[in-house]
């Protein structure tokens, strides 16, 4: 195992490139089960969370194909199995995201229970609750979720969701794709991914309206058929650049965005003394002044996204006065608040409520990676903190930002991976 070393409190100049956005890509290529041909998918990140999707459609039985760096052809018209191994399926959140789509394709599906970062209990009552409205029957048994619609085909029908959830709004979509006639999903999730996948399904042949509205009506179609289809940038990865940048200072061009999906995080950003310059497709961000407090509270799109909850925390530790961040989405996404305290930051958490009081200066120490965005904001506090900082467990950083050394090392950083010695691992681990 690895683990990063930064050499912090360096300004970044330059320009960095964003990829594919990570959660659409994962709700994508399982999409591409539902596609009778070969569907061609562009812009694909080269993350961890990406080969393990792509494994597990193998396992299944798909072909794929990659034709370059971002690019892979899949066909999964050979397709006639519908259980995924325990050993592959557990380890990724977005392996729910097959029991939909299989369901949609086979009528029957048999998924491992997802695994995926621990912010606290992570339910998955909402999409049972579209899946049961349209005519399946879901058992839970031995780690698995079994799920067969019973008439044999989906049936479209209403379904409401509780709560906003973006997995659920997803799966749903899927399994009313094939389904037999209209499905309405009210009170849906409105995240750009979920345009995206729309826009994915809908260009091979699907019938979706009002993807990023509450309500999406999807009328289910007999098949659907190959094509090429790009995926959108990474609103998440575009904005932990930006927090790095405002962390540490410099003037960096971060290109390949969507400037509206930055929008939530952009504002925020402004208010705390950040320049942003819209271009095209690229936001010029610079940071020379002091920071300044504010207060951040995450929501479903368009709000701030909980994605980038640990990652403003990070510049927040170094705005001047008191600022108050409050958890709109989990809830327990605070475990790497010890990890920064090492640092010297000055946080109070009370339940779902960051209480963070400005410092001057962070200092180096030695840090472990709990999860994917928590990791990404030790690396931003690790660049805006003098002296040396060690980020252990970059496994989890690595299953969601493709070369994330490289791309700071293009702007000036000063990071390197580092191997640990396994024997070091074996005593460091508890
Ligand atoms: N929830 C339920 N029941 C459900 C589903 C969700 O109570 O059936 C609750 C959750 O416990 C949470 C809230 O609803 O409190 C929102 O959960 P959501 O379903 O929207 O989350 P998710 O689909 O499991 C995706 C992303 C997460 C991101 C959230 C929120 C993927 C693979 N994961 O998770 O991304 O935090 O939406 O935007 O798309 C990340 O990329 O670091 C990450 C964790």
């Amino acid at each position: 195992m690895n683990k990063y070393v930064i050499h912090g409190g360096k300004p970044l100049y330059g320009k960095i490139e964003i990829s594919g956005a990570k959660n659409a890509a994962v709700g994508i290529i399982p999409a591409a089960l539902l596609v009778d041909g070969v569907c061609r998918i562009e812009n694909i990140p080269q993350i961890s969370d990406v080969t393990l999707i792509l494994n597990i459609l193998q396992e299944l039985g798909a072909s794929v194909r990659t034709i370059n760096r971002t690019t892979v052809e899949i066909d999964c018209s050979h397709i006639r199995n519908a259980r995924v191994s325990y050993e592959l399926g557990r380890k990724i959140r977005a392996s729910y995201y097959l029991i939909g789509a299989m369901l949609s394709r086979f009528g029957w599906a048999e998924v491992p229970l997802p695994g995926g970062c621990d912010f606290g209990g992570r339910p998955i009552d909402q999409h049972i609750k579209g899946f049961l409205a349209m005519g399946a029957n879901v058992e839970i048994e031995g780690g698995y979720v079994r799920a067969r619609a019973l008439s044999g085909k989906m049936q479209g029908t209403q379904v409401y969701f509780d709560i906003v959830s973006v997995g659920a709004t997803m799966n749903i979509m899927l399994a009313a794709t094939l389904a037999q006639g209209l499905t309405v999903i009210e009170n849906a999730a409105k995240e750009p991914h979920i345009v995206d996948l729309a826009n994915f399904l809908n260009s091979m042949g699907a019938d979706i309206m009002g993807a990023g509205t509450d309500v999406i009506k999807v009328r289910g179609v007999e098949r659907l058929t190959g094509g090429t289809y790009s995926i959108i940038p990474d609103q998440i990865e575009a904005g932990t650049y930006m927090a790095a940048v405002a962390a540490a200072g410099g003037e960096v061009r971060v290109c390949n965005v969507i400037p509206k999906h930055m929008e939530c995080i952009t504002n925020k950003l402004v208010e705390m003394g950040v320049s942003v310059t819209e271009e095209d497709d690229s936001l010029i961000v610079s940071r020379s002044g002091p920071l300044l407090r504010t207060n951040v509270k995450t929501m479903p799109y368009p709000g701030f996204p909980t994605d980038m909850q640990p990652q403003i925390a990070a510049v927040l530790c170094l705005a001047k006065g008191t600022s108050v961040l409050t958890e709109g989405v989990w809830d327990n996404r605070y475990r790497y608040v010890d990890e920064f305290r090492r640092l010297g930051a000055k946080i109070q958490v009370d339940g779902k409520i960051a209480v963070i009081e400005g410092v001057p200066r962070l200092t180096g120490a030695p840090m472990r990676a709990c999860d994917l965005r928590a990791g990404a904001a030790m690396v931003i506090a690790g660049l805006a903190a003098q002296g040396t900082t060690e980020i252990e467990c970059i496994h989890h950083i690595e299953r969601g930002y493709e070369d994330i050394v490289r791309k700071l090392r293009g702007v000036g950083a000063d990071i390197q991976v580092v191997e640990v010695p396994e024997e070091k691992e074996q005593t460091s681990a508890g």
